[in-house]
């Protein structure tokens, strides 16, 4: 097999296997940590040890998180670029865009912005807040290949004096390319529109990334690329409004002002956001996060690579697509014609690969196109991208109806 980049060899400090510092099963090959991260061991036994110490006295534990929680967010909002005063924990994005839009009132004829590269559930809530005002979602489309420069053009076109709001990906889903937010953001106020910028994948990609942000308010989940444990997300808004912002959960935090009315949600698990801080360590002191981000470029590249190289003889188009703004860590590779056609369809692809071949991945499908997005973080290595080109192409082709012909090896 021949690969035209070379893989970066990541080790921990200690020299071992950045793979062993993860309690990801190895009989599985992991290749999507873009859709539910990946906790490191150090960071599953912290968060074992703090939920043990509610387990050993629930009364030394309960009444004192919020102040716990308040300390965590004092560590993690510097790793987003944002003040503690700012900032608040939420289970997740989807519970920081809930948060966001319940604080909002529109009117009859209103309109909000959202993409065709935008998160389904968080476009969902998006049509959702507008039903309940007779207001209107419009969909301002951008090519895959759009530049930074066309987007904003596209945006700035788009607002009218009806926009009321903006809902925009720091990092798209579907298609895993970064979008200039904080310029459209600019543009939006200046025309009195507000931006609500969903940074779910931002945080560990992007260098402070609520900062880097723009906009009225930012989230970003701390469960994906940063490997806290599931259920943390930030929220961040410096809007003169942010009284408006009420937790999910309606609790004793109650008569405090935003953020800290957050930090009390009543009787909760949350050693998801206590234990957050110690992933970022984690990251930080076993390789750096710039060093880090380098590394995942570099992992990623090469993956897409050698599986582009895979399809490539069997494909009409190009498989590799590299993007005017790329992410350090997801690549999208084209998948052959009529593959993932729907998100549905790619979303079965992915259940399929995983019962019948033990391969986790992520596909997408964006304009009726469907992509491999592949993901790569430090534990990534390069026979877990040879994995998937003995297992999953075969499946591929065979699932578009392309016939290998026996003489062809996969390479
Ligand atoms: C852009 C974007 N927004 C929101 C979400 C929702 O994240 P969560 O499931 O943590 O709420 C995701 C999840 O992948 C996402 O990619």
């Amino acid at each position: 097999m021949t690969t035209a980049a070379p893989f970066p060899l990541i080790r921990l400090k200690s020299y071992e296997r950045a793979r062993d510092a993860w309690p990801l099963d190895p009989a599985i090959i992991h290749l999507n940590h873009g859709s539910f991260g990946a906790v490191p061991t150090a960071v599953v036994e912290h968060q074992n040890a703090l939920r043990h110490q509610a387990d050993l006295t629930p009364v030394g534990w309960f009444p004192r998180i919020a102040e716990q929680v308040r300390e965590a967010i004092e560590q993690t909002a510097p790793f987003v670029g944002a003040r503690a005063d700012d900032s608040a924990f939420v289970p997740n994005a989807s519970a920081a865009a809930t948060v966001v839009y319940n604080s909002l009132r529109l009117g009859a004829g209103d309109e909000i912005l959202v993409t065709d590269h935008g998160y389904g559930a968080v476009t969902m809530g998006a049509q959702r807040l507008a039903r309940r005002f007779g207001a209107a979602v419009r969909v301002v489309e951008l090519p895959l290949l759009a530049s930074d420069d066309e987007v904003v053009r596209r945006f700035s076109d788009a607002m009218t004096a009806h926009t009321r709001l903006i809902v925009i990906d720091q990092i798209t889903s579907p298609t895993a390319r970064m979008l200039p937010t904080r310029r459209i953001a600019d543009i939006a106020a200046e025309r009195g529109v507000r931006t609500l910028v969903d940074g779910a994948h931002a945080p560990g990609l992007i260098a402070s990334a609520a900062e880097q942000a723009g906009g009225d308010w930012w989230f970003g989940n701390m469960h994906k690329w940063p490997c806290a444990p599931r259920g943390s997300a930030l929220l961040v808004t410096t809007a003169a409004d942010r009284q408006e912002l009420w937790p999910l959960i309606d609790s004793w935090g109650a008569p405090e002002p935003y953020p800290h009315r957050f930090d009390t949600q009543g009787t909760i698990d949350a050693t998801t956001y206590i234990a957050t801080p110690a992933a970022i360590d984690f990251v930080e002191s076993e390789f750096g996060w710039d060093a880090a981000r380098d590394a995942l470029s570099a992992l990623a590249d090469a993956g897409a690579e050698m599986i582009a190289e895979a399809l490539r003889p069997f494909s009409t188009h190009e498989p590799l697509t590299p993007l005017p703004s790329p992410v350090p860590s997801m690549r999208l590779v084209r998948l052959p014609d009529g593959l993932g056609a729907s998100r549905e369809e790619a979303d079965a692809l992915r259940m399929d690969l995983f019962d019948e071949e033990g391969v986790e991945t992520a596909f997408t499908s964006f304009r009726g196109i469907g992509y491999f997005r592949l993901s790569a973080h430090l534990y990534t290595e390069a026979s877990d991208f040879e994995a998937f080109v003995e297992r999953c192409v075969p499946q591929i082709l065979r699932r578009a109806g392309i016939r290998v012909p026996l003489t062809t090896t996969i390479a």
